[in-house]
């Protein structure tokens, strides 16, 4: 939409077609049902949403919240993980994963990741048994199918069975992903998603956690139970996202980035719009605004967005494979990569990924370039790449690693990859055009 002064954007409100703003500005002007359903719906909204959960993956629990990181929160509450307990999960992740755990006094204990970009079994174990030796109390694993690319599910599993320890899948990448034909979100204990302004489809924030174990999930209701709406200024801010970055900011960033910051500055600076991330998550702290009920206006937000799921994931899937295909001999892909190296040989799915079925909410690459290097020039041609992850194992970069309980050097291919990684845009606005653009700036970077 809007191609007028469109610029390429990874993460500027990337989900929202004209429907979907259409609701948001039409739900402004209809105040009274912000917060609660009005009784002439037959069926609130976010329960809707939670059956369209259960039946699009099958189990038996789905409960809403107001953003993945308020689901994360009462996870961890039903999992009963207090005060001193080791919650492993990968490096290269985001704090918002990071803040729940230490919010209960829990300690999250940082795993290396694979060429996946996912957490490493062979780390996890080391780490496992360097915690046993110390006679510390791991109580759960929680993986993240990075960008959408599944983890190594089998062997974690196997490892959260042989060592007694809870499996909590993060599937804010990974919203249709499967492995072996089974949805991610489904393989473990317990699983969330997120459907932040950039994941895979978007309400600005919203959340939902997942089970099929009838104890956690009777946990997880009763936590919801003990919620509160978040407020209505609250609830309009988030209406406000997609009208004003599809009408005004992309636009603005159309024109040139200076403009385009400083117009979005001044929207976050007279609290018009909300921020993906608060200050203070960056520093270890929970904002007040988690955990929430999900109210009904980001509800109806999210199940129009829902209807679109499989469009979306296979126009993510097409724009990939054409990432892949270019940019194979200048960049390292990491789909290619893990495929290369055989980790899916035994599979007999003609799928081009084998034993995954990827839905790459990003499409993430590597190089010996400097990154800010070739941020900076793609900007000048209006392609904006900076989705945030870069730069530090818990992003966004200026994340404080030390309250987030990160050791400098614990995992060290973590690290390396922050500093080598560009993410490449993959959402439904980005046309084959775009596509062609973005790998035409980098096969042509520095000549
Ligand atoms: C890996 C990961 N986990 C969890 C979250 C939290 O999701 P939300 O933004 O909906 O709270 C995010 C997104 O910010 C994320 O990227």
């Amino acid at each position: 939409m809007m191609n007028f002064f469109r610029p390429i954007s990874i993460s500027l409100s990337p989900n929202t077609e004209k429907d979907d703003v259409f609701l948001a500005l039409k739900l402004l002007f209809q105040p009274w049902r912000w917060q609660k359903e009005q009784p002439s719906e037959s069926r609130p909204p976010t329960v809707e949403l939670e059956e369209e959960f259960k039946r699009y993956l099958g189990v038996k629990y789905a409960i809403s919240f107001n953003s993945g990181r308020s689901a994360l929160m009462a996870i961890l509450d039903a999992l009963e993980i207090k005060n001193g307990d080791e919650v492993l999960l990968q490096a290269f992740t985001c704090n918002s994963a990071v803040n729940p755990i230490l919010e209960r006094g829990a300690k999250p204990v940082y795993v290396d990741i694979d060429d996946t970009l996912n957490l490493d079994p062979v780390d996890l174990k080391r780490k496992i048994t360097h915690s046993i030796n110390s006679g510390r109390a791991p109580k759960a694993i929680m993986i993240q199918h990075n960008f959408g690319w599944p983890a190594k599910i089998e062997e974690i599993l196997k490892i959260a069975r042989e060592n007694n320890l809870y499996l909590i899948e993060d599937c804010a990448h990974s919203l249709g992903a499967k492995y072996e034909g089974r949805p991610c979100g489904t393989f473990g204990d317990v699983a969330f998603f997120s459907f932040g302004r950039d994941k895979i489809i978007s309400s600005v924030f919203g959340g939902l956690a997942v089970t099929n174990n009838e104890k956690i999930g009777e946990g997880l209701k009763r936590f919801q139970a003990g919620l509160f709406f978040p407020s209505s200024f609250w609830i309009c801010q988030q209406l406000w996202h997609p009208i004003l970055m599809n009408y005004l900011i992309l636009p603005a960033y159309g024109v040139n980035s200076t403009l385009g910051r400083v117009i979005i500055g001044v929207f976050h600076k007279l609290l018009i719009l909300s921020k993906a991330v608060y200050k203070k998550e960056k520093k270890g702290k929970i904002p007040q605004h988690f955990p929430k009920f999900l109210p009904n206006a980001l509800a109806i937000l999210g199940l129009n967005q829902f209807k679109k799921l499989e469009r979306f994931n296979e126009h993510r899937r097409e724009i990939a494979k054409f990432y892949e295909r270019e940019l194979i001999n200048f960049y390292l892909p990491l789909a290619t990569r893990a495929l290369a190296k055989g980790e899916d040989e035994r599979s007999s799915s003609p799928k081009p990924w084998g034993a995954r079925q990827p839905i790459f909410m990003r499409y993430p690459v590597l190089t010996n370039l400097n990154t800010s290097d070739v941020l900076k020039a793609a900007r000048k041609r209006k392609i904006y790449l900076d989705d945030g992850w870069r730069k530090s194992p818990v992003v966004p970069p200026d994340t404080d690693i030390e309250k987030m309980q990160y050791l400098l050097g614990s995992c060290p291919r973590a690290e390396k990859v922050a500093k080598s990684i560009l993410n490449l845009p993959t959402h439904i606005n980005i046309s084959q055009d775009d596509a062609k653009r973005v790998v035409n700036f980098l096969k042509t970077y520095g000549d």
